[in-house]
């Protein structure tokens, strides 16, 4: 067991009362999944937050014990720009599950901006606790404070477990929030253009993968099949339909089914996500959680295309390589998904507030983003995910160098 001490991390909590060392011993064992993981195993080997986070530019842990605030900002890389990432609220079973998520997430989120042309770089909070039963006004603002000592170098969004009223609150605190509601000039549900995005990036794959010269009708009369139809994925049915697709989908929850049968009738359902990727599809699109490919999902598709919006659908390294030779045109999620980011990056940085035809424009992009990724794939003979990093990490040095240009 390794002992997490304050030395070495930014500490803003005065005095803060650290975690006892069975809360912060991790297993060493990587998952490549975003998404919240079981507790670990104290028995297993750990490590501490500097190997686990070896890339990262500065972890804080913060709390406030009279409103129950507990959180972990981690900023990955500010190479491009300020931090930019979401904060999660989970009921995480450990300080150890909850770091170990906030740096895979904030790392992802910084080859997120690289590859959208943003000029952000990439962080991510959590707050460890029950969003259902823990957050409170005085919570949230106690995080927006600790946000606002950061001075710029992250700004906060909207994730799993916390809504724009919740970055309206964070927003009394701190500047340096986006995703807050419209009513008060932000951006709002994020989900908007995170569809369009997706639906931008499949178009750009199918026409890879069947060489259409139309990518407007390149969908038309293709089969999709959609994995998890809430925020996003409802949106996303709501393009595929109008492009003419045959649309399939498949979600745990039956309210969220129920919401897309009463706006698109037509629309065909099946019983669950191993149903859907044994159907005839063309095109896949997990849009529920991550670690969605694994080496069984791969052998049975019989898609054509993957491209969803959920966040590391990869369940593990080696994945991205059986997905190329199966013949299958991925479309990486991190380049295909950044709509969302881009929606609240206009918030951030529009002089005049947000601006919905202007982020969108943005997002439209990502058709050629996800060109020139399949593309360089091709002529590196790598497989998609790898083409995606590369070119994240060449616009990381490439415009990142230029901040090594004084300016009086
Ligand atoms: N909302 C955004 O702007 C945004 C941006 C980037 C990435 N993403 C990612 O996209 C994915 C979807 O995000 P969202 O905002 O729509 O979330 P959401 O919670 O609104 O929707 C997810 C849906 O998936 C369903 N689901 C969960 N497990 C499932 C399973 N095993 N099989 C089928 N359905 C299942 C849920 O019931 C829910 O309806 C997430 O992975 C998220 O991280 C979202």
């Amino acid at each position: 067991m390794v002992r997490i001490t304050p030395a070495g991390l930014s500490s803003l909590a005065t005095p803060p009362s650290w975690p006892e060392e069975s809360d912060i011993t991790m297993s060493v064992s990587r998952s490549n999944s975003a998404d919240p993981a079981p507790s670990s195993d104290a028995a297993a080997a750990s490590t501490d937050v500097f190997d686990d986070g070896v890339e990262h530019e500065q972890v804080v842990f913060a709390q406030d014990p009279a409103s129950g605030l507990r959180a972990i900002i981690a900023i990955h890389s500010t190479a491009l720009g300020p931090a930019l990432g979401g904060t999660r609220f989970y009921p995480y079973t450990s300080t150890g599950d909850a770091l170990r998520d906030v740096l895979a997430l904030s790392r992802g989120m910084t080859y997120k901006a690289a590859v959208a042309g943003l000029d952000l770089g990439g962080g991510k909070a959590v707050i460890i606790g029950d969003p259902a039963l823990d957050k409170s006004e005085a919570l949230l603002r106690a995080y927006g404070r600790f946000v606002e000592s950061l001075a710029g170098r992250y700004f906060t969004a909207c994730d799993v477990g916390t809504f724009s009223p919740d970055m309206d609150l964070i927003g009394r605190e701190t500047r340096y929030v986006t995703g807050r509601t419209e009513a008060v000039g932000g951006a709002g549900d994020s989900s908007v253009l995170t569809a369009y995005g997706v639906f931008c990036g499949m178009r750009a794959a199918a026409e890879h993968a069947w060489g259409d010269a139309d990518p407007a009708a390149v969908l038309q009369g293709r089969t999709v099949g959609v994995a998890g139809v809430g925020k996003v994925g409802r949106h996303l049915v709501g393009h595929l339909t109008e492009a003419g697709a045959d649309v399939v989908v498949t979600d745990v929850a039956q309210g969220a089914v129920d919401r897309v049968r009463d706006e698109y009738p037509h629309v065909r359902v099946v019983g669950s996500t191993d149903e859907l990727v044994a159907s005839a599809l063309d095109v896949y699109a997990p849009c529920a959680l991550g670690n969605a490919l694994t080496d069984q999902v791969v052998e049975t598709l019989s898609a054509r295309v993957v491209c969803g919006a959920a966040n590391n659908q990869l369940a593990h390294d080696g994945v991205e390589k059986l997905l190329g030779e199966a013949g299958i045109v991925y479309a990486p999620d991190f380049v295909v998904n950044a709509g969302g980011l881009i929606q609240v990056d206009d918030e951030r940085e529009g002089a005049h507030g947000f601006d919905f035809a202007r982020a969108e424009a943005r997002t439209a992009r990502i058709y050629d983003t996800t060109r020139v990724v399949l593309e360089r794939a091709v002529s590196d003979d790598v497989p998609t995910a790898v083409a995606a990093d590369r070119l994240a990490e060449q616009r990381m040095r490439d415009v990142g160098r230029l901040r090594g240009i004084w300016l009086a």
